[in-house]
């Protein structure tokens, strides 16, 4: 997604229908301190856009693919997407619009229990949709007589043909009758099946979506499957999903963090106000553009503690807790290196060997929690909140040993700062050691960056956004954050860096898993 600077939704303002990123002049911004149940039919919390936010492009495909479907052309859509970033959103919206023109939306999502997760949860729950639609009859009627192999599935249709899970040949039986209950359905009204939250599906569904890829052939359906892309054990769905790919008229979807504009958007329509720009700051520079992540910290900044919300910071510590000690190891050097660290810097702060570093990289690579970017050296943690947890937690004698990692190795060898050049890099080794408690061993390479301001602004590499904003979050004995605020030694290193004033980049899912061995990266394996 590009720079946008329109999202091609309206949105009312004041009964005045306006481009939404049209500001009204004649009203204050919204400021960035607490504003209570200032938005109608708030009743406290997280509270979410009433309008969709961007996704033209995803909805126009939606559509065309909808449309093939009705003209007796079967499509199918795996939407990917990290976490929060809006997948649900999206198709409940095209359900919104295809329940408006006759088209038949049925959905059921996987669940998150157990190894392997419980058998056909998605398709039970679209059956049981139906059977409240159309009772048992009207079900059995579209099942035709084959239907006893359905009632395991569903007991309310009459008795089973087997008493438990299904053997292997009466699966492929209950596929068949799937198949042509869906088919049977489609004749009715175009039908769109939305199957959501694949990464936790068992092998049953699995299968199942797999025939039915394999299988459309004249059925009006549409087929749309979403499942995250940054969930753990990703490793495990890219073959299958590549396989689905190959079986059918298969299109993928991957859905993109939303721009700076596009998260004005999402800020305005939730408010019903434009937002001030320190608002705007405070939010972008730490949910980069994810929108759940937004919705989050605006709902911490509404409420009036700034806090980083507790759902979202247990929800990103129990990422990181799953990890084997070297990996978590390894993502806090990375969290305090603060942007991509290249391999042989990583490799000569961390105080790892090799092997155990390239071990402990693969690690938080498989859990999705750090990334690299395609045709960069460098590892990065995902988001910047996951890094703002990871930090948080350090204890303040191990963050200024692993800021000590950094000064240690660029004071010897500057050219590990790959890419920099020498003015950033002693802005860089300047930082390292203030924030190892050692100021005077900043002060010469500080007095070198300062000699030549003006190759400062030269690098070639950017900081991330998140570094370099005002929502950079205090330096040691924060825990969990706070919005707006800044540390004295992180406030003077962001200030450094913001006057870098490269762009920020998008750190969104749309980067590769980064390589361990700190190979070249390839295209995106799924
Ligand atoms: N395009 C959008 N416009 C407005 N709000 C959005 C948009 N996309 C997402 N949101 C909001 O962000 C929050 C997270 O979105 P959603 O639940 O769809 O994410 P998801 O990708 O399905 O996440 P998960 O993988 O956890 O299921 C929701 O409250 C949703 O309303
Ligand atoms: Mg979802």
């Amino acid at each position: 997604m590009g720079d946008r600077h329109e999202s091609g939704i309206r949105h009312s303002l004041w009964r005045v229908d306006l481009p939404i990123f049209m500001a009204p002049t004649t009203y204050a911004p919204v400021p960035l301190q607490s504003q209570r149940r200032d938005n109608p039919g708030e009743m406290g919390g997280r509270v979410a856009s009433p309008t969709l936010v961007g996704r033209v492009e995803e909805l126009r495909i939606l559509k065309a693919a909808r449309s093939r479907a009705a003209n007796g052309e079967p499509a199918v859509v795996l939407l990917g997407g990290e976490a929060g970033v809006g997948k649900t959103r999206l198709v409940t919206e095209l359900a919104a619009r295809c329940g408006a023109d006759g088209t038949r939306v049925l959905s059921g999502g996987c669940v998150p229990v157990s190894a392997g997760g419980l058998p056909f949860t998605p398709i039970m729950e679209v059956l049981r949709v139906l059977l409240a639609e159309l009772g048992p009859g009207g079900v059995r009627e579209l099942a035709g007589p084959s239907w006893p192999e359905l009632a395991w599935l569903l007991p309310a249709l009459g008795k089973p043909q087997t008493a438990g899970p299904p053997s292997q040949a009466a699966q492929a039986r209950l596929f068949e009758v799937l198949l042509g209950l869906l088919g049977r359905l489609g004749e009715q009204a175009p039908l769109v099946l939305v199957l959501e939250d694949l990464h936790w599906a068992d092998r049953s569904t699995r299968d199942l979506l797999a025939f039915l890829v394999r299988n459309l052939r004249r059925e009006q359906v549409l087929l749309v499957a979403s499942y995250r892309s940054d969930e753990p054990g990703q490793g495990r769905l890219g073959p299958y999903l590549a396989e689905l790919d190959r079986g059918g008229p298969v299109q993928r979807l991957e859905l993109q963090r939303f721009d700076r504009a596009e998260t004005i958007a999402q800020l305005t329509a939730i408010l019903g106000a434009v937002p001030s720009n320190d608002l705007v700051d405070a939010v972008f520079a730490r949910s980069e553009g994810n929108p759940f992540f937004t919705e989050e910290l605006l709902a911490a900044v509404r409420a009036g503690s700034g806090e980083l919300p507790a759902t979202v910071r247990d929800l990103l510590r129990g990422r990181v807790e799953a990890l084997p000690e070297p990996a978590r190891q390894v993502l806090a050097a990375v969290a305090v290196g603060g942007r991509p660290v290249p391999h042989r810097l990583l490799a000569a702060a961390a105080g790892l060997d090799e092997r155990g570093l390239v071990e402990a990289l693969r690690a938080a690579v498989a859990h999705q929690l750090l990334v690299s970017r395609p045709g960069e050296d460098g590892y990065e943690v995902r988001h910047a909140l996951l890094r703002e947890v990871i930090e948080a937690d350090l204890l303040p004698g191990e963050r200024a040993r692993l800021h000590a990692g950094y000064a240690h190795a660029l004071t010897g060898r500057p050219e590990l700062a790959a890419g920099d050049s020498p003015a950033v890099a002693a802005a860089e080794l300047a930082a390292h050691w203030d924030a190892a408690g050692e100021p005077a061993r900043a002060l010469p390479a500080r007095v070198q960056a300062g000699l030549t301001p003006h190759a400062v602004g030269a690098g070639p590499r950017p900081w991330p956004a998140s570094r370099a904003g005002p929502g950079r979050p205090a330096g040691p004995g924060r825990r969990g954050g706070r919005l707006g605020r800044r540390g004295p030694a992180r406030g003077r290193a962001a200030a450094g860096r913001a006057q870098l004033g490269r762009p920020c980049h998008r750190a969104g899912p749309g980067r590769r898993a980064a390589d361990p061995a700190g190979r070249p990266p390839r295209d995106n394996p799924r």
